[in-house]
């Protein structure tokens, strides 16, 4: 049977959406389904905003960071007569299943759209790699190799003027991008949310290293590391919180290197510079590795369509694509496991 099948990118965009929706496409090719895109995630319901994805829109993108339909963080529910309008819109627009390419709160939208009667799969998406139930999501390899690729460049010019530098990566309440790089990077210490920071344990890293002739040090902070109040001695507390919201109603994170900078420098007596890596994370073109698991999670998503697997999202699981439900991979953060954690502890010396 023919279908019409819409489709919306969700939350933050990351490299590799673009792979998802060319996937998507042709595969749908060969069951002659029709690809409407929902522009800028579920507000392009809301508006009506819509662009038919054949062939000639996916074409060469394959490599192209961002998302050609748009994305915002916008949530049906949370607005006034969301559900109905939300089910009426579907309706008027035919859609026999919408599939959702997103983030955790992406996530749970997908969930709330299933349970009001939604034909809802959902296809996982960020950087963070925070997504309960999947190895990995896209976007995650790219942001790693960028932050890397940043680590590399500190490392030169920490050593020529004997500096610390704080790096800071994205990646919310979870560490994955900030452990992954630091260890490819070769960092002297990683700060990760999962583990409250000790400021203590990090001036000793640095005065060990230097005793050890290693005149600079490279400190990377994930942006949602946890800072006890009572470990600040020297700063302003008032800097410690950005207390601003996103449209998930989410606090924004960003900035922690600036105070963390602050009380280092006053208790090390070190030179400390920073560096917040920011958006360059989730800009640009995705890896081969973003480019597989985005095709190959778009190619399986039509198959969970014609399945009717829906309420359901798909999960890479030991590089085998495989689906769960929607439930399940909200249920909980995928936080960062302590075995690579410790691994990248060695080199904290
Ligand atoms: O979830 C992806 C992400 O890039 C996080 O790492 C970061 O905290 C957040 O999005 C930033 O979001 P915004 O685009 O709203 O500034």
């Amino acid at each position: 049977m023919k279908l019409k099948i819409g489709v919306l990118t969700s939350g933050g965009d990351c490299p590799g959406l673009n792979a998802v929706l060319r996937g998507i496409v042709r595969k749908s090719n060969e069951y002659n389904h029709t690809i409407i895109g929902i522009l800028n995630g579920w507000k392009g319901i809301f508006e009506e905003d819509y662009m038919v994805l054949g062939n000639k829109e996916v074409s060469g993108i394959l490599n192209r960071g961002g998302t050609i339909i748009g994305t915002s963080r916008f949530s049906p529910f949370e607005q006034k007569d969301g559900k109905k309008i939300l089910m009426e819109k579907i309706h008027k627009a035919d859609f026999d299943a919408i599939i959702c390419i997103g983030g955790e709160g992406s996530m749970h939208i997908a969930q709330q759209a299933y349970e009001a009667g939604v034909n809802c799969i959902g296809i996982p998406k960020t950087i963070d790699n925070d997504i309960y139930g999947t190895d990995f999501t896209f976007g995650f390899d790219t942001a790693v190799n960028i932050a890397t690729d940043a680590i590399d460049r500190l490392h030169t010019t920490a050593e020529s003027h004997h500096r610390v530098m704080l790096l800071e990566v994205m990646g919310r309440n979870a560490g994955w991008i900030a452990v992954y790089a630091g260890i490819a990077g070769g960092a002297d210490v990683i700060l990760i949310p999962e583990r409250k920071v000790v400021i203590d344990e990090i001036v000793d890293v640095i005065k060990t290293r230097y005793t050890r002739g290693k005149l600079f040090s490279i400190i990377v902070v994930a942006e949602g590391a946890k800072i006890d109040e009572s470990e600040l001695k020297f700063i302003d507390k008032s800097l410690k919180r950005n207390i601003k919201k996103d449209d998930f109603g989410r606090e924004r994170l960003g900035g922690i290197c600036n105070y963390l900078a602050e009380e280092l420098e006053q208790r090390s007596g070190f030179e400390i510079r920073t560096t917040i890596l920011g958006y360059v994370q989730r800009g640009g073109m995705p890896t081969a590795f973003d480019r597989i698991l985005g095709t190959r999670f778009g190619v399986y998503s039509v198959e969970m369509v014609i399945a009717k697997k829906f309420g359901r999202m798909c999960a890479v699981v030991s590089n085998k694509i495989t689906d769960i439900t929607i439930k399940k991979a909200i249920s909980k953060l995928k936080t960062v496991d302590m075995e690579i954690y410790k691994t990248a502890q060695v080199f904290f010396k």
